[in-house]
């Protein structure tokens, strides 16, 4: 957590005070919290972020708060032509911090799950005390079917914030495609788990089956299996999970087998975003405070495309037609991590509303199970079929 903060406040201090022109607040600590850009130099390494004992939480507060009194005073009283050099800066460092708060939502979970007596990060009675009667159950799965077509996605041209990565918008193919009505369930994962999913290799990316058994996976990630029953360990602690709600915490390669045992597959990034496009961005996100998947129930199919957890796509993260990575130190932020990721979309409830978009492209290698992702189903519908839907 101390890391993600005091990184969080290094970007304000590189990319918008320095740009400014301001002096430095503390150059000295560049080495241990520039994460990853090669052009502003060496840096300690990834791995060992959590062994930093110094510099303390304490003199991190300090660093933070200077450097937000440093910010505040520059749009106050700064030249105007001080202010709009450092404006679009300004706003990636909040989307950037935004995606660090959900960083610190994970590695809190992870490193809790970790810990032998499994804390909680808050209120530990959780819905432990709820009967499995009381919890909502969750429509069937039904398919939402959409036409295809040439169809457009990527970030329109205007004045709204977007990444680079979503940029430019262009034009696609789509065959016709259906996707599941909601995300899949744990009982719809417990059934996988039962029938024996993880030793059949015939459900699996040859790669994803090497993976699962070198590394011994047989249970989602945060999450453990006793008896019949998956326990998932969310904020709230440990607790046995109801059959109706999202799985969460698979990878990607297990996210495919899993589609794959449903007689299906996994959405192209595409597909997804054809389908959000113009849905009003609601859901299970931060701001409602579960900090965990729920049951879908009720609103426009196919639902909770937006939030709950961030969904795997079969798409590779790759640049769109045309892309070009902004000039400078941040036009590292995304291009060169284009190799070896696969795209998720929609945001989870460890996001805030205000981050997410239909274009907003979340990646992660294929073997990440420490993020808040689910799994939405899709299917490829017969061009001969008439297909009724948009
Ligand atoms: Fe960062």
């Amino acid at each position: 957590v101390k890391w993600h903060r005091a990184h969080t406040t290094w970007f304000f201090e590189v990319f918008v005070l320095e740009r400014a022109g301001l002096p430095r607040v503390r150059p000295e600590w560049d080495f241990l919290f520039n994460s990853y850009y090669e052009t502003l130099g060496p840096r300690h390494p990834r791995p060992l972020r959590g062994l930093l004992s110094r510099p303390s939480a304490a003199s991190v507060d300090a660093y933070r708060a200077a450097v937000d009194d440093a910010v505040l005073r520059l749009l106050l009283t700064g030249p105007d032509k001080d202010v709009e050099a450092i404006s679009a800066n300004l706003e990636v460092g909040l989307h950037h911090e935004q995606q660090h708060q959900e960083l610190i939502l994970s590695d809190v979970l992870h490193a809790f799950f970790l810990h032998p007596h499994k804390p909680c990060y808050r209120d530990c009675a959780g819905e432990q005390n709820v009967s499995p009667g009381h919890r909502p159950s969750p429509a069937p799965l039904e398919w939402v079917d959409f036409s295809g077509g040439l169809c457009e996605i990527g970030a329109r041209p205007g004045p709204e914030f977007r990444f680079d990565n979503e940029e430019p918008r262009h034009r696609v193919w789509l065959e016709p495609f259906a996707l599941s009505s909601r995300a899949v369930t744990v009982d719809e994962w417990l059934a996988f788990f039962r029938d024996g999913g993880y030793r059949t290799p015939s459900l699996w990316l040859s790669q994803g089956y090497e993976w699962a058994q070198a590394q011994g996976i047989s249970a989602p990630g945060n999450s453990l299996v006793e008896g019949d029953a998956l326990w998932v360990f969310s904020h709230d602690g440990l607790r046995r999970a109801s059959g109706h709600e999202p799985v969460a915490f698979l990878s990607y390669y297990e996210a495919a087998a899993v589609a794959a045992y449903l007689e299906a597959r996994l959405p192209t990034e595409q597909e997804w975003e054809h389908a959000a496009e113009g849905a009003p961005v609601e859901g299970n996100f931060l701001d409602s405070g579960a900090l965990r998947p729920l049951v879908a129930n009720g609103g426009a199919l196919p639902r909770g495309l937006y939030g709950d957890g961030w969904e795997w796509t079969q798409s590779a993260y790759l640049p769109y037609p045309g892309y070009r990575a902004a000039p400078g130190a941040l036009g590292e932020y995304n291009g060169k991590f284009m190799i070896n990721q696969m795209v998720l979309r929609g945001g989870s409830a460890w996001t805030p509303q205000s981050h997410i978009r239909s274009t907003y492209r979340n990646f992660w290698p294929a073997d990440t199970r420490f993020q808040l992702t689910t799994v939405r189903l899709a299917r490829s519908l017969e061009r001969t079929t008439h297909v009724a839907g948009r």
